[in-house]
């Protein structure tokens, strides 16, 4: 598996640091606590976890599951919800996590859903945003790392479902890439 890795563009280092940085400004915005967290699946597992455990306020879960990449792709197919247990969120504050914000179709598609089920109020976290206009100009309130236009996968992120568990943000060798396409 490490042989397929191009080159690390996060050290877990570096994203052990900035969670802890992103985890302080989240605690300090909701000095009142009691939110909901919802990550979105499976991406932003990892993320999460690593996420709520640095934020010492009362705080419920909800998940989502959103599917966007399906198989071995490298562009996103368009998100589709495939699976909420998200509880009661009205009249909540919701903050939803999220991996990485690429062509912005996912926020667009789940904010919209959380404010109908009654949320009071909707703050998107990503980990990483893409160096392209979609991101840009999809509105999120905290951002980890800005990257290049490039697909990455480790630390919750796949392509064809594996390398979720690299626990840095790497690219991949073409040679994995075309070898994975098969593993489907
Ligand atoms: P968006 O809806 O196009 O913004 O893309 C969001 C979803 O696509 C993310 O939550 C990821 O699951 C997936 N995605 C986008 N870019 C990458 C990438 O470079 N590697 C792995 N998954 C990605
Ligand atoms: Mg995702």
């Amino acid at each position: 598996m490490h042989g397929d890795i191009e080159r690390v563009l996060i050290s877990q280092f570096q994203i052990m640091a900035r969670v802890k940085e992103m985890a302080t400004q989240i605690t300090r915005d909701f000095p009142e606590g009691d939110i909901t967290i919802v990550p979105v699946l499976t991406g932003a597992m990892i993320f999460a976890g690593d996420l709520i455990r640095q934020i010492p306020i009362p705080m419920r879960i909800g998940l989502l599951t959103v599917s966007s990449y399906p198989g071995a792709s490298l562009r996103t197919q368009g998100s589709t919800l495939i699976g909420q247990q998200l509880g009661d969120i009205r009249g909540r504050h919701v903050l939803l996590v999220d991996d990485i914000l690429d062509s912005g179709g996912t926020v667009r598609l789940i904010v919209p859903v959380l404010r109908e089920l009654g949320a009071a109020d909707v703050k998107v976290c990503m980990l990483l945003r893409k160096d392209r206009p979609a991101a840009k100009d999809t509105h999120v309130d905290y951002v980890g790392f800005e990257i290049p236009d490039e697909f990455v996968v480790g630390y919750g992120l796949d392509y064809n479902n594996y390398y979720r568990n690299l626990p840095d943000i790497v690219t991949l060798t073409s040679d994995a890439i075309e070898r994975m396409k098969d593993a489907s």
